[in-house]
């Protein structure tokens, strides 16, 4: 038997998190009236399919085996994407999809030839994986950012539209149970991160100091799922319900296209927070 490459739990998360995009982005190919909005969506859900296979390949090749597990958040992804009283642009919003790659944010894949052991084969494949992965949030974006100046989006309304938006969406909500995210005791850091890894979050941890006072900025979601973990003080997590008061040792998680901010009380906080990309 071969010995186990460092970067094998890597190939597995990839083949895992692609598997999972590919269902719900299929639904939505599947069930969007529109031509033009089809062909990004069934050109991204291709690209995650065949990233799936090719990384199980490249894993058989090496000697070894992957399996695939649904997701948690997968039913749900796959139900709003295949939903026909959504809109478009509906669906990239409660997805968390179509923000512009964020230039000052680290590139998510940049840590990916961190491990200089990586083979030629696998190294060939992570590169054109991460060039294709670059261009689907760049065309989903493209995508998302047509259909809302379509619509008239917030850049270029004026303020009463913009109210009038944020009070259908508010009605909408209504009828919609708000997801609260729940607060969970966790053991110890070394534990947080290894279950990290086992529920197959990205190798992005990120560590973020909150002076105390912060008010929390308007509400807003990721394209992103978090999890996270304060590892000091108090951190606040306000949502469309309850606020949410974790203190050191407690953790949530936070899915993609919850709407949030994150605020503090009278102490600072230090939080470590793992992220699970979507698509
Ligand atoms: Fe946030
Ligand atoms: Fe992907």
């Amino acid at each position: 038997m071969e010995a186990q490459p460092s970067y094998l739990p890597l190939l597995r998360r990839i083949v895992n998190a692609e598997c999972n995009a590919e269902q719900y982005l299929s639904a939505w190919a599947s069930a969007t009236p529109r031509a033009d909005v089809r062909q990004v969506i069934a050109t991204v859900a291709l690209r995650e399919g065949e990233h799936t296979k090719a990384f199980q390949k490249r894993i058989g090749e090496l000697g070894f085996d992957v399996s695939i597990e649904e997701a948690p958040q997968t039913a749900g992804r796959v139900a709003i994407a295949g939903a026909t009283d959504l809109t478009d642009r509906e669906k990239f919003e409660k997805l968390g999809l179509g923000t512009p790659p964020d230039t000052s944010a680290p590139d998510r894949w940049a840590d990916y030839f961190a491990d200089t052991s990586i083979d030629i084969g696998t190294g060939e494949l992570l590169g054109r994986f991460i060039s294709e992965e670059r261009d689907s949030v760049r065309l989903l974006a493209g995508c998302y950012a047509a259909l809302c100046a379509e619509e008239g989006g917030p850049s270029d309304s004026g303020p009463m539209d913009r109210i009038e938006r944020l009070l259908e969406q508010l009605v909408a909500r209504l009828d919609d149970a708000v997801p609260v995210p729940a607060a969970s005791s966790s053991t110890t850091e070394a534990e947080f991160r290894a279950a990290l890894r086992r529920d197959g979050f990205d190798d992005e941890i990120r560590i973020t100091n909150y002076d105390a006072g912060v008010p929390g900025a308007e509400l807003h979601a990721h394209e992103f799922s978090a999890r996270l973990l304060v590892l000091d003080g108090v951190f606040i997590l306000r949502t469309e319900g309850e606020p949410l008061v974790l203190h050191a040792g407690e953790c949530c998680n936070v899915d993609a296209g919850m709407r949030h901010s994150e605020s503090t009380g009278d102490a600072p906080a230090r939080v470590l927070a793992g992220l699970k990309h979507h698509c």
